[in-house]
């Protein structure tokens, strides 16, 4: 399939897990280019030392001024940018309201929230410009009902799924679509840190099947994901404007 033959993209957490396994589809399927972000250098240049037309560039998605200079240094190099995968999280502490600081409720909205806004922000106009692109961003289970232990994540992610809609209502007649995904759990070093901050919190920690992992009874794997955000992405989803495709293995139905 040469589904993003041509096009220009920018896969933000693109060095490691979800974003990584977006690049590596974008990579095969065809893309020009495949700009990844993500603020350690390593897992971004080992990554783009594998796959083919792959950019590795450090960028922190909450520094403004980072994420405008990063966009018009590729829009300066291609003269437009098609896609843009949103993947950058992070989950941040493992603690009750009560408990969880100042300092860590901004740290995960600097990221997952104002990340997400200027990423869209500055590539938007590129897209309108050229009547055409698609926009996905990493929302959550998390972002559609509370759990415990998780409020700066949790509702981050419903920020995510707000900024997503009101984006998408902005656009669709311009040709530029903006939708999100929404998985359960996933096998990548995001799980792991939750597990860990379980582990701090309770003293011990589930195993990774012994989480809630609704009808599948397994976490996904990352390329399962990039199957939802890359079907989003491509042509196939040309009317699909403001969805948020949950890919969580059942967990939203038990
Ligand atoms: N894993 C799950 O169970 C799960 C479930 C639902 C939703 N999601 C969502 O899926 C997306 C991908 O997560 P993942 O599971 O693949 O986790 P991951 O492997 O930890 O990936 C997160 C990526 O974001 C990057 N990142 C973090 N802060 C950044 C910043 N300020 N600027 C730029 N890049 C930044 C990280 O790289 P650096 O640290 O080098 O910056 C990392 O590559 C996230 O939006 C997450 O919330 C994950």
């Amino acid at each position: 399939m040469n589904r993003f033959s041509g096009r220009v993209a920018i896969v933000t957490g693109g060095g490691t897990g979800i974003g990584a396994a977006v690049a590596c589809q974008l990579s095969r399927e065809g893309a020009e280019a495949v700009y990844i972000w993500g603020r350690r250098k390593a897992p971004l240049e080992a990554l783009a030392a594998r796959i083919m037309h792959c950019v590795p560039m450090s960028v922190d998605v909450g520094d403004e001024g980072a994420v405008r200079d990063a966009v018009e240094s590729i829009v300066s190099r291609h003269g437009r940018i098609d896609l843009l995968a949103n993947m950058a999280a992070i989950s941040g502490p493992c603690a009750r309201a009560e408990d969880y600081s100042m300092a860590d409720f901004e740290r995960v909205y600097r990221t997952n929230v104002f990340g997400t806004f200027l990423t869209m922000k500055y590539c938007l106009p590129h897209m309108q410009r050229n009547g055409s692109g698609a926009i996905v961003n990493a929302c959550s289970c998390s972002g559609m009902r509370g759990y415990s232990n998780e409020i700066g994540y949790g509702s981050s992610k419903f920020a995510v799924l707000g900024l997503t809609q009101n984006a998408a209502s902005e656009n669709g007649k311009n040709g530029v679509r903006v939708n999100c995904v929404s998985p359960g759990w996933v096998d990548t070093d995001m799980l792991d840190e939750v597990l860990r901050g379980y582990e701090s919190l309770n003293g011990m920690s589930p195993c990774k099947h012994e989480l809630n992992h609704g009808t599948m009874e397994r976490p996904a794997s990352p390329d399962e994901i990039s199957e939802a955000v890359c079907f989003l992405l491509s042509d196939a989803a040309r009317y699909v404007n403001g969805a948020n495709l949950v890919c969580d293995g059942g967990k939203t139905l038990q």
